[in-house]
């Protein structure tokens, strides 16, 4: 939530910083700014909303000259979207700017001391780190980064620039991530990779706790006792084509296309089809699965706790232990019974969302074994876990998650079945059956593409009837698939949806229905539950809904009115990964018929880092 981005180098630094802004847009648009040093003052531009709004404002960059500047894309938290609350802020005489991602929870406090001697400008919680400076910002800049570590309450990634000194720009970790660029006489800052490879494959990450500052000739740290040190460069390569649409009108549409390639990646030398053997070559992850494990309990939010739930059912069939899928930001500040034979397992595509990581504290405290299943390497959760599992997915960047929880589904999946086999709970027949299953998946995610005209029909139709409530169902290890469709199409359609276990709906959901809900049905034979759930769909039916069916059925029994969507999938294990599929279509096709921003849907940003 939130993108800064910094630069200093031989550059024209407004342009690369606009850029750096766009890559990162999906951290928050709510409003960008720009602040670039011109001869001991800043040449300051924000406006509310996209950066693209920016770009119009400010035209070809017009009085934007200088080498070294900052930039942010705003997610609000204090204070309206406004060009007032936009960052950087600066202080009262205009030398400091900052940019701030993060929530200071001491900023009244903080704010009411300052504001005898200081004007503040904004209603954000965020000017004050621009204040504080003013008065500290002198030759020592250690003491500078030791006052605001003392001071500063929350989560932050602080940037700031003094127009008086364009050689240096200071920065601050602790919590939300920064990573500086190395390059050929210029340095990067960023909060996401995506902003700093296309310039430079080298790569710093500060660690939480760090400070320091960059030059046009890299950078300096101290930890968060004061105490200088060095990190670890990286060279990391740069996919360029996944960071365009490929020709496709959204990322969205493009993600959930390569989800075939994405399964691909996530089985390919994990997965023995001969011996339905599965294994991990990533450094500690055999040894915590092969480890004392009396219960396994999974903490995630949003998407990755719909794959969560859908491990658990893995996990339990496959291994025989108990496991419990748990929602982070409750789990956090729960009494859980966790100790040395928990495994926890943090599932999370960035690998910043701070209610997982908070979790992941927790239970490392009460000496839990950690497993994090992520996606973006060098994720603050993947240093923090005792061994991290990588979901293989590449860079996502419609803020929807599509690609990535197939990826955590697979992850997961091969996950359980290492566990059930190292267990000897799950039989070898059993394992190689499932492990052809998943072998056939990236072919059966393939063909539910076909669907795709049928979907357009139906979301044509949902928009011509101005269906604005949604009901999605499912039963056993498809419940989840239920709540992931309706957690999809709410966020990008802004349409009602409710997800439910077809067999709650009699409990109280039932009084919903009448013929102007919209009735999705996920119904797969060979699940133990597939007569049952054909039952509760009739219960609905009778209510006088009309259904939209997704099935591997070719005999499903449709009543007159219903929409059949039809998919193959002949194991109901494995089933989740391709119902998925028509469902993520129908938000998508649905948000595109009602013109809704499907890419950046409005008040979401990816990457959570703040409570
Ligand atoms: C929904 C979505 C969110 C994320 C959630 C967790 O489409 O993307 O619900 O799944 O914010 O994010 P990560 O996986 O980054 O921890």
């Amino acid at each position: 939530m939130c993108g800064v981005a910094g630069y200093i180098g031989g550059r024209a630094a407004y342009p690369l910083l606009v850029e750096a802004l766009q890559r990162m847009e999906y951290r928050g648009y709510d409003s960008a700014g720009v602040a670039v040093i011109q001869k001991g003052r800043f040449a300051l531009r924000k406006a509310p909303g996209r950066v693209e709004a920016l770009s119009r404002a400010v035209g070809a960059g017009r009085d934007t000259a200088g080498t070294a500047g900052i930039a942010h894309t705003r997610w609000a938290t204090h204070g309206a979207p406004t060009e007032a609350n936009a960052h950087p802020h600066l202080d009262c005489s205009g030398r400091v700017a900052v940019i701030h991602n993060g929530i200071i929870e001491n900023f009244a406090q903080i704010k009411k001391r300052l504001a005898k001697r200081h004007r503040f400008r904004s209603e954000t919680d965020s000017e004050v780190i621009a204040h504080l400076l003013e008065d500290r910002w002198g030759d020592d800049l250690l003491a500078a980064l030791a006052s605001l570590r003392s001071t500063l309450k929350g989560q932050y990634a602080v940037v700031a620039a003094h127009a008086e000194r364009p050689d240096t720009i200071l920065m601050i970790r602790s919590g939300p991530p920064l990573l500086v660029g190395l390059g050929d006489g210029e340095t990067f800052l960023a909060s996401d990779l995506a902003a700093l490879l296309p310039h430079t494959p080298r790569i710093v990450t500060l660690e939480d706790g760090d400070g320091g500052w960059i030059t046009r000739t890299g950078c300096a740290l101290v930890d968060r006792t004061g105490r200088p040190v060095r990190r670890a460069v990286q060279t990391i390569r740069w996919e360029a084509e996944k960071a365009e649409k490929g020709g496709h009108p959204h990322y969205m549409l493009k993600e959930i296309l390569e989800q075939p390639e994405t399964l691909l990646a996530a089985f390919t030398d994990r997965l023995s089809v001969q011996t339905g053997e599965a294994s991990f070559s990533e450094p500690g992850v055999e040894q915590l699965l092969a480890g004392p494990i009396d219960r396994v309990v999974l903490a995630a939010c949003g998407t990755a706790w719909h794959a969560s739930l859908v491990a658990r059912y893995w996990i339990e069939d496959f291994a025989r232990l108990a496991a419990s899928a748990e929602l982070a930001s409750e789990l956090r500040y729960a009494r859980p019974v966790l100790d040395r034979r928990t495994l926890v397992v943090a599932v999370s595509q960035s690998g910043e969302t701070a209610d997982t990581l908070a979790c992941v504290r927790l239970a490392r405290a009460k000496g839990a074994r950690i497993l994090a299943v992520v996606n973006v390497q060098g994720s603050t959760l993947s240093r923090e876990a005792d061994a991290a599992v990588w979901m293989r997915a590449g860079l996502e960047i419609g803020v929807a998650a599509t690609k990535t929880y197939l990826a955590q589904l697979a992850a997961l999946f091969l996950m359980a079945l290492r566990l059930g086999r190292a267990r000897r709970t799950l039989p070898p027949a059993r394992a190689r059956q499932l492990a052809r299953e998943a072998s056939a998946l990236s072919g059966q995610v393939a063909e539910a593409f076909t669907l795709r005209p049928e979907i357009q029909r139906l979301a044509r139709r949902f928009v011509r009837e101005r269906c604005a409530n949604f009901m999605f169902v499912g039963r056993g290890v498809n419940f989840p698939t239920a709540l992931e469709g309706a957690l999809k199409l709410k966020e990008i359609t802004y349409r009602h949806a409710e997800g439910y276990g077809a067999g709650e709906m009699k409990h109280g959901p039932l009084a919903l229905v009448d013929p102007h809900l919209g009735v999705i049905a996920v119904c797969m034979k060979g699940e133990d539950l597939y007569d049952k759930t054909l039952s509760n769909l009739e219960e609905i039916r009778t209510r006088g809904a009309r259904l939209v069916v997704v099935t591997n059925a070719s005999d499903f029994p449709a009543a007159p009115g219903d929409v059949v969507l039809g998919v193959k999938s002949r194991n109901p294990e494995t089933s989740p990964f391709v119902a998925t599929v028509p469902l993520q279509l129908l938000a998508y096709e649905l948000a595109a018929a009602l013109r809704c921003d499907i890419d950046k849907p409005r008040n979401l940003a990816k990457s959570v880092t703040v409570e």
